[in-house]
């Protein structure tokens, strides 16, 4: 057990951390990427106003039969573009029931990766393949491979979160939306070994009351949320509901302090962005708190326009969900690029782990 010492003594916890794993340091630079420079030096994309690039998108998306996918923190205009909108379990979805040939995914890699091996018989194409995941650059395959071969026995529970050769390892992914469904659909008597997101796995472990063995991943975005940043919003406003993405870095001391009656039962909720959706349609507060990436305040405001949005934390920005850009969605629609292909080996032994997932709702 370790204190955490940065915690305001109302949130004072004591952290379980059951594994210790070397947390890596590989987070992608999207500074400058090559479909930046692209579009930069194309003959036509700089002249073209954001009205025509609209245009002529629209005109493209038409002439190539195509699906726009977008998550949830995707920048404004990209998402108001979309076919759909939403969390990573309801693209995967929409990407696997879509009759379109031609599947755009405005989203990291992975997720465009995860349509991709949902729909070996479609066309996936992402606006920039250098939309990484620190989160997701935290585990190699090959360092999944030692994990397991120090607990044979184990059964690995990859988050969706993960490059295609580390789900071909795993035997179940789940997305934030399910992961403790799946966890629960273990049978009791199999060791688990989650993966990357430690956040997440001290909160399914909390709720399944499972002892996991986890990886010590996090995303940068969410690792950045302090108990104290969601102390102070509630004293601003105590009657807003609370949504918390279950990757941010404060939520083991959130359900501890819940637990504790230290934030309130009745208006404390850890959700998907999906899940945060659906709550804001369905509840009677005027206002929400919303902890996790700034992109989820377009959608929620659009979804609820009567409703007041507050951003716990105002720089909490994923610059790999922003790398996906208008003129980039339009080079992507005219050029056919960029494709994601994954090798039908790893795509295969993925599929059966992405499956497991989709079961699992
Ligand atoms: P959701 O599945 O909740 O949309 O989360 C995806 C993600 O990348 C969170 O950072
Ligand atoms: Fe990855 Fe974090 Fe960005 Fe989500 S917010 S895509 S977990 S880096």
């Amino acid at each position: 057990m370790v204190k955490n010492p940065t915690l305001p003594t109302e949130l004072q916890v004591q952290v379980e951390l059951p594994t210790i794993m070397p947390r890596s340091k590989r987070r992608p630079s999207v500074a400058y990427t090559e479909a930046q420079r692209a579009v930069e030096n194309d003959a036509e994309i700089p002249y073209l106003s954001e009205q025509e690039l609209i245009e002529r998108i629209q005109h493209l998306r038409k002439e190539r039969n195509a699906i726009i996918l977008a998550h949830n923190y995707q920048i404004p205009i990209i998402q108001d573009l979309a076919d759909f909108v939403g969390d990573s379990l309801q693209l995967s979805q929409q990407a696997a029931k879509t009759d379109a040939p031609l599947i755009v995914f405005c989203g990291v890699h992975f997720m465009a990766e995860t349509a991709a091996i949902l729909c070996p018989d479609k066309t996936v194409l992402i606006p920039d393949p250098e939309a990484g995941c620190s989160l997701a650059a935290t585990v190699t395959a090959e360092e999944v491979r030692q994990w397991k071969a120090q607990h044979p026995d184990g059964v690995v529970v990859a988050y969706v979160n993960t490059n295609a050769d580390v789900k071909a390892e795993a035997d179940y992914c789940c997305t934030s939306s399910n992961a403790v469904k799946v966890v629960q659909a273990i049978p009791e008597d199999k060791e688990i070994l989650f993966l990357p997101d430690m956040f997440l796995g001290l909160y399914v472990q909390r709720m399944t009351g499972r002892k996991m063995h986890l990886w010590m991943g996090e995303c940068h975005v969410h690792a950045g949320f302090r108990a104290e940043d969601i102390v102070n919003a509630l004293k601003q406003y105590p009657e807003a509901d609370l949504l918390l993405h279950p990757e941010c870095g404060c939520v083991s001391q959130c359900m501890y302090a819940l637990a504790e009656g230290e934030l309130p039962a009745e208006r404390t909720f850890v959700y998907s962005t999906g899940g945060m959706v659906r709550h804001v349609k369905q509840s009677p507060a005027p206002i929400h708190l919303v902890a996790t990436e700034v992109g989820m305040m377009h959608r929620l405001r659009k979804e609820a326009p009567h409703k007041q949005f507050i951003a716990v934390k105002a720089d909490a920005i994923c610059e790999y969900m922003k790398t996906i850009t208008l003129p980039k969605l339009y080079r992507s629609l005219r050029d056919g690029v960029y494709e994601v292909r994954v090798p039908e080996e790893i795509a295969q032994r993925a599929r059966r782990a992405i499956e497991r997932m989709l079961e699992v709702v």
